[in-house]
């Protein structure tokens, strides 16, 4: 076969991840070569983002920057897949650096797209007027999903595997249920085969994503299956020692019996990404979060009384249309009691179709959102640090990933040792001297100092 080769950039979440790796298998079924440059490419596969301004504003840098290359190279075939392709569909092919734009729905057929644009220049769009897909286009992107995500293991023993796609929530804030569609649950026959097959590959972590995993639902005709069946059935796979799943809708109705099944089963890892957004009960309101304040706390109190040692991470906006002072200092007052390991926060950015972006006027100025995220995450920098040093001389269990990267210098084993890093089952970091032939492994790490991310240690024989 004649040599063709792609490159493939990915900005976004961990969904985005998948489906890059998704797409890297694909194309390397259909013949292409994966470089890891654009420079000897036949082919760029660009796999967008939208949840903020930022990141699509990054992919038209990208752009920016091949419209230049393009003139010297006019046969390098663009293709522009992910949210931003769903969302702006036509307008982006008039992008004179764009050749291919391909929703989410319609990857499969991305190889089939770029074999036909090479050497021909002609502009295509693929992407669903719907983007619910049901019946035979939903077999056909889970067949997609089964195959490929069994060789793109992006971290040595671990998978993602999808559970959903969608969401049903509308939150005034989101363009995700615009661009992802409603709310699309695969079969559990399908996400436990997958999560089988991956284990026989050496997987010993499979992480269930689902943009609100914990609704997860399947009528099967006999049994409507939740997320804890899931993560019972997921349990009985020989060689999978953990599950992970992220991200949970903070919902009572939706979580009391995945923590049952955590206390069930030591596979189950005892973590809840479960994203708060606003400590500020006027604030969820017009973000139609379906929880206040004191409910999110409750919540987070009796996960604790099940399941006391559970780590818990958030995800918060500062400078949501019309937040107040008040409103925010009723958010650092959350982030304080709900003591969560680690928060993820942004900056409010108005998304075009949003309700939010439709009804209410982006009137905190950066300056305000800027100063409102670096104060919340230095309260909770303070809380990580906290709950970090309880880890202090205590035994881990961790999975490595493989080797560290350079900020984590280990001060426990010096600066010159080549250093690994791993994840408890908690999701805390890990940073330690050891074999790189470790990766994929697990490993018993006693923990010798402390940041509010990393924990250093040594390992224990
Ligand atoms: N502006 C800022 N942050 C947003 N998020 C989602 N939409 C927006 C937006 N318009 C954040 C939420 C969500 C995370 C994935 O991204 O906190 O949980
Ligand atoms: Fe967006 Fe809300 Fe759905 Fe999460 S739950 S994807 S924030 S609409």
């Amino acid at each position: 076969m004649e040599d063709r080769s792609v490159h493939i950039k990915s900005f976004g979440c961990q969904m985005n991840k998948l489906d890059a790796g998704l797409v890297a298998s694909a194309l390397r079924d259909a013949g292409f070569r994966l470089t890891d440059g654009v420079k000897d490419a036949d082919a760029v596969v660009i796999n967008t983002c939208s949840v903020r301004q930022h990141a699509e504003d990054r992919v038209l840098s990208n752009l920016g920057h091949l419209k230049h290359l393009k003139q010297h190279r006019p046969g390098l075939v663009v293709a522009v897949i992910g949210c931003m392709a769903q969302r702006l569909g036509g307008t982006l092919l008039e992008h004179e650096a764009v050749d291919i734009v391909c929703g989410p729905a319609q990857i499969p057929q991305l190889a089939d797209l770029i074999t036909e644009a090479i050497g021909r220049h002609e502009k295509h769009l693929a992407v669903t007027e719907k983007i619910r897909f049901p019946g035979a286009d939903d077999a056909a992107l889970d067949d997609f999903e089964s195959t490929y995500s069994i060789r793109d293991k992006q971290i040595p023993g671990q998978a993602f595997v999808r559970v959903m796609r969608g969401c049903n929530y509308f939150c005034t804030y989101c363009v995700v249920p615009y661009v992802r569609g409603p709310e699309a649950c695969r079969s559990p026959r399908a996400i436990i085969e997958q999560t089988r097959r991956l284990a026989d590959a050496g997987v010993r972590q499979v992480t269930f994503l689902g943009q609100t995993v914990n609704s997860y639902k399947y009528d099967d005709g006999r049994k409507t299956h939740s997320l804890a069946d899931l993560l019972d059935m997921a349990t009985e796979v020989q060689g999978i020692e953990w599950i992970k799943f992220v991200t949970s809708y903070p919902r009572d109705e939706y979580y009391k019996d995945i923590l049952l099944a955590m206390v069930d089963s030591p596979k189950v890892c005892r973590y809840l990404h479960m994203p708060a957004q606003s400590g500020s009960d006027r604030v969820l309101r017009a973000m139609n979060r379906h929880y206040t304040a004191g409910h999110y706390l409750e919540m987070l109190e009796r996960a604790r009384a099940i399941v006391p040692d559970i780590a818990v991470a958030g995800d918060f906006i500062v400078g949501f249309p019309g937040e107040t002072e008040e409103d925010f200092q009723a958010t650092v007052d959350l982030v304080r009691k709900a003591r969560y390991r680690n928060c993820f926060v942004f900056k409010y950015s108005p998304r075009p179709g949003t309700a939010a972006d439709k009804r209410l006027t982006d009137t905190i100025p950066d300056d305000v959102k800027q100063k409102r995220n670096v104060e919340l995450l230095a309260v909770q920098k303070q809380i990580s640090d906290e709950l970090s040093r309880d880890f202090l001389g205590r035994d881990v269990t961790v999975l490595v990933e493989g080797l560290s990267k350079k900020s984590h210098v280990n001060p426990v084993e010096g600066e010159d040792r080549p250093q690994l890093m791993g994840r408890t089952s908690t999701d805390h970091i890990v940073v330690f001297n050891g074999p790189a032939s470790l990766a994929g492994r697990f490993a018993q790490v006693h923990i010798l100092r402390a940041s509010p991310l990393t924990l250093f240690g040594e390992l224990s024989v």
